[in-house]
């Protein structure tokens, strides 16, 4: 076994997004703008609704996939291939933005916790100008799988011989949400040319040498297994792993192709209302 060692520690910057939402971003800051395929990762853990209750109204995305998870609270999604969709704690919104997506994240809320995390995976060239699709699966279709000391639940990848409802063949996405008692260890296998990195949400965790507290992102090099242990109050994580797709980025705001002139045809398609096909009868 070939363990993982860290690569890099990154604390998490309070970012205002949307309208004004508070996300906690660890990937794609200047501390780390990609971990290729992976561009950004926001964490949302407010209970204060002046936090969230603005919301992220209509905004479009070109080139990627959107994955968001929710923990608690309640999101309605709307967007320009019709679909409406509710978001509730426990459930996952996978969404290929492709050639083009204006879509909408508002709360159902106005109380109470929201908590969650939106992931953004690029595509592969040959992708980013296919059509976009949804896919939406509640609580009670993610496994929840104990090992041990620990609780998985598990959102795309396998663990223990389960599948999570997730596919992405173009990354194989491992996406758990790991839960372990305090002192407890989990270690779990990992394609060894995968890219790796977890996300500490609740209590803290030591890897090697290395401790990681709240809203610190661990990023993991080379290898074909990892351990991570819990601090003695127990933590919670969520551990993510994709095949990295080696193509050039290039980036501007919800806008990730392979060069600038790309971009710019994405700016102009936008401003133009050519970034979408017609919209579908609702
Ligand atoms: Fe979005």
């Amino acid at each position: 076994m070939n363990e993982r060692a860290i690569t890099a520690l990154i604390a998490a910057q309070r970012v205002s997004e949307g309208a004004g939402v508070i996300v906690h971003r660890s990937l794609g800051t200047p501390a780390m703008r990609h971990l290729d395929p992976f561009l950004m990762l926001d964490h949302f853990s407010s209970d204060n609704p002046d936090e969230y209750i603005s919301g992220f109204p209509d905004h479009p995305h070109r080139g990627f996939i959107t994955l968001t998870y929710m923990l608690n609270g309640h999101m309605e999604h709307q967007d320009s291939m019709g679909n409406r969709g509710d978001l509730r704690a426990g459930g996952v919104q996978w969404m290929k933005a492709a050639s083009g997506v204006i879509h909408s994240e508002m709360p159902r809320q106005t109380e109470g916790l929201m908590r969650g995390f939106q992931l953004w995976i690029n595509l592969p060239a040959a992708e980013k100008m296919g059509p976009p699709a949804y896919q939406e699966f509640g609580a009670d279709e993610v496994p929840e799988i104990r090992a041990g000391n620990a609780a998985v639940r598990l959102l795309a990848g396998t663990f223990e011989g389960r599948h999570g409802p997730i596919d992405d063949p173009h990354t194989d996405l491992h996406y758990l949400d790991v839960t372990l008692a305090g002192g407890a260890c989990f270690r779990h296998p990992l394609p060894e040319d995968a890219h790796a990195f977890l996300y500490v949400f609740e209590g803290d965790v030591a890897v090697g040498a290395r401790e990681a507290g709240r809203h610190h992102l661990v990023v993991f090099g080379p290898g074909d297994s990892l351990s991570v242990f819990a601090g003695t109050a127990g933590a919670r994580f969520i551990l993510v792993a994709g095949r990295p797709l080696n193509e050039p980025i290039v980036q501007y705001g919800p806008f990730v192709m392979n060069t600038r002139d790309e971009i710019e045809q994405a700016i102009a398609d936008y401003r133009d209302g050519r970034l979408v096909g017609p919209a579908p009868r609702r």
